[in-house]
């Protein structure tokens, strides 16, 4: 394969595609890779939050004597000494801005709301100095959970999406059909939990600002920053080279994150706070609950009629994120008539957020549930039904897909897994040890999106080179995709590469959300790699002394540094000699990745796949173990095959906590989380994981980008949670429809 920058010929596929083990991997397994709170400048002083223990009302007094008294302490701030802000907390200057709590004011708005901030010399300190604040509150009534007349039919859900669309006649559908099904399904709220907390540590030096914090867009923090500051941007440097998981969480700037700095403003020294594990369940977002309908008719023949998706989800009382559930339905199931409708209720815990294929999983979990139970209402087996109505063109915009691998990834998957031994009654099939054993599939779908990013790439005259962009690693090998896709771009091997990220100093790489980042980030590096390439190739062809010199229109091509004419490749030269000859130290290239507007307009972009779940179910104990997965995934072009699988693994095992453990449970009259820890908030640990398997199903995708590529992170999740719930129905005959499983419906 080949693009064109100009009329150089920039070989793809050197790099890309090789299963090259993480860059950083030895930085990390020997903790050398400095994550924020790692950094402690000198004369650093700790900060620790001062949470409510009410969900609302307000703060009546706090003990700030006695905090003060403790030793070590040297400042508690509240409202009444918090420094001022240029925008107000709740201001919301643009998209993607969320209100926070800042100390504006006595008002709590959630239990663990940031009430107050001891700064002290030690951690130590800080915390017995937040311990007796002993803080006295005032609590009004508490609104919780889904139910209330008094809903809402928000305009927009997610970020942006439409809360209504439709085609058809859903009730003419509905009406026509020989079958219906008509169902609740209810998922829980869930918190992100990464292994690092949100942490901050800040410096002021004048009206100059240094943060060290966790973020999956720094241009986006150093914006966001600036504006509540009422600084430059540039007075903003972010560092955020690595992070300990983010699913969401560290998509936007969180309030306890501004706390850090504000602290760090009052005191005049570099603050350092970080959450405590219970301090998540709050501030930092999470995924809210639901209860979606699902309501489809279908044929004699297995032909869909009719899909309805509603939902019911919660927001808090002073802002706005509608987990956007039923967007999966406008993907995955061709029928003549689809809705999707979404209506939500106003409770007091903090704002929902982005989470883990925020929508897509929660969503798709309701829909594969519907789906299944379909199937066996029509007497068919699972896989055939989905077949039956499967999507050739994007059923609610009537979009041909830019490309839908999703057959292959249902036969690729299926064969593996053994699909075709299935029972099609439930209850069938039993271990050595008595067990209830069942097989379910789910489809995953998540869509193909971007953002805006640039790169930028510099060949230096000993002919390696360097490429750099405000990005991070996340944990999922970021570093060395992106490396990789440099390389290409610059026609040079990996080795000869230095890869630089995690400074907002570097240009903006847009934000790794949405499973976007390495098409966005991939694509910038790649096109910037390409123009260095493109400009040292005008300077040799121009040469009288290059054998390239009239090169110009049969071209050139770049290979392990060197280039060559296309129409003879015996005859080349490297880039050193271009550039010697050329007197110059280095040759710049910068690139941009994006959507192309017109891709979208013509085409709907989404990754698929398929995923096969085995569980046992112990019939006396309700007891549900996953204990085989199978997916097969085509999302495009595969960068490196051993991080991706490492992806879709991840997801899988999301995927096994959606459908078996995560749920965060809330005290009804305080609106207080009850299980805010990793002991009892639920998720897989590794005697939880099943055996994995991933299938890397070839796709290529012509239009979504130059480069093919789709994106990985979260479509695991979407699929792996049906399959898992619909393996429990055919364990045991019964049809759950809450999440996690309770164990007690199985008995
Ligand atoms: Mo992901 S929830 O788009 O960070």
């Amino acid at each position: 394969m080949a693009e064109t920058a100009g009329a150089v010929h920039v070989r793809r596929g050197s790099s890309m595609g090789q299963p090259i083990t993480r860059r950083d991997g030895r930085l990390k397994v020997t903790g050398q890779a400095r994550y924020a709170a790692d950094n402690h400048p000198p004369g650093m002083l700790h900060a620790v939050l001062a949470v409510s223990s009410i969900a609302r009302g307000r703060v009546v007094a706090l003990d700030l004597a006695a905090a003060r008294a403790h030793p070590g302490v040297v400042e508690v701030m509240t409202p009444a000494n918090r420094p001022p802000l240029a925008q107000h907390p709740d201001d919301k200057p643009g998209p993607f801005v969320f209100r926070m709590e800042l100390l504006q004011d006595d008002r709590v708005r959630y239990a663990g709301q940031p009430i107050a901030v001891v700064i002290a010399e030690t951690l130590e300190a800080a915390a017995e100095g937040a311990r007796l604040l002993a803080p006295r509150t005032e609590a009004e009534p508490v609104r919780l959970g889904l139910d209330g007349d008094d809903a809402f039919i928000p305009e927009t859900v997610g970020p942006g999406f439409p809360a209504e669309a439709r085609h058809g006649d859903v009730e003419a559908g509905l009406a026509a059909a020989e079958r219906r099904l008509d169902a609740i399904y209810e998922t829980p709220a869930q918190y992100h939990n990464a292994m690092e907390p949100h942490a901050i540590v800040a410096a002021w030096d004048g009206d100059r600002l240094t943060v060290d914090t966790p973020s999956q867009g720094l241009a986006w923090a150093q914006q966001r920053i600036a504006g509540l500051f009422g600084l430059p941007p540039d007075n903003v440097h972010v560092r955020s080279p690595f992070l300990g998981g983010g699913f969401g969480s560290k998509g936007l700037v969180s309030g306890p994150q501004v706390l850090g700095i504000l602290a760090a403003r009052l005191v005049g020294r570099p603050v350092k706070l970080v959450l405590r594990r219970d301090q998540m369940y709050g501030p930092v977002g999470h995924r809210a609950p639901t209860r979606q309908t699902l309501r489809l008719g279908a044929g004699s023949d297995g032909a869909l009629t009719a899909i309805h998706h509603h939902v019911r989800t919660q927001t808090s009382r002073f802002d706005d994120f509608l987990e956007p559930a039923g967007n999966v339905t406008h993907t995955l199931y061709a029928a003549p008539a689809i809705a999707t409708t979404t209506d939500a209720v106003r409770v007091d815990t903090g704002t929902p957020l982005f989470m883990r294929a925020p929508g897509e999983a929660s969503g798709s979990i309701a829909l594969e549930g519907a789906i299944d139970e379909m199937a066996a209402a029509c007497g068919m087996d699972p896989l055939e039904f989905r077949l039956r109505n499967y999507a050739e063109v994007e059923p609610i915009s009537g979009k041909p897909f830019s490309s839908k691998a999703l057959r292959e990834c249902y036969a690729q998957g299926a064969a593996r897994f053994g699909w075709a031994g299935r029972p099609l009654q439930p209850r069938q099939m039993r271990d050595a040890n008595g067990l209830l054993v069942g097989w379910g599939v789910g489809t995953a779908t998540f869509p193909a999106i971007m953002f805006q990013g640039q790169a930028r790439a510099v060949l230096r005259r000993d002919g390696t080179a360097v490429a750099e962009l405000g990005a991070q690693d996340m944990g999922q090998g970021a570093w060395t995709a992106l490396a990789q896709l440099a390389a290409d771009g610059l026609g040079l091997d990996l080795g000869q590469v230095e890869f630089r990220a995690g400074d907002s100093r570097l240009p903006d790489a847009g934000i790794a959300g949405g499973s976007s980042h390495t098409a966005t980030a991939g694509v910038a590096l790649h096109g910037a790699g390409a123009d260095a390439i493109a400009k040292l190739a005008a300077l040799a062809m121009a040469d009288e002394r290059s054998p390239l010199f009239g090169a110009g229109n049969a071209g050139v091509v770049a290979r392990n540094g060197r280039l060559l004419r296309r129409d003879d490749e015996s005859r080349g030269e490297s880039y050193a000699e271009i550039m010697a000859r050329a007197g110059l130290e280095e040759i710049e290239g910068r690139g941009t990745g994006a959507m192309d507007p017109a891709v979208q307009e013509h085409y709907a972009t989404h990754a698929h796949g398929a995923v096969f779940a085995e569980v046992t179910v112990d019939p006396e104990l309700g007891q549900v173990r996953a204990t085989r997965l199978v997916g097969a995934f085509a999302a495009g072009a595969i960068v490196n095959p051993r991080l991706v699988r490492s992806q879709y693994y991840g997801g899988m095992i999301w995927g096994v906590s959606f459908a078996l453990h995560e749920q965060a449970v809330t005290d009804p009259r305080t609106g207080r989380i009850m299980n805010a820890n990793l002991a009892e908030y639920h998720v897989p640990v590794n005697a939880d994981v099943p055996s994995l398997e991933a299938i890397l199903v070839e796709e290529h995708d012509p239009h979504v980008n130059p480069l093919g590529i789709k994106g990985v992170g979260e479509i695991g999740i979407t699929g792996t949670a049906g399959a898992i719930a619909n393996a429990v129905w055919h364990a045991t005959g019964v049809r759950v429809r809450r999440f996690p499983i309770p164990l007690e419906q199985l008995l």
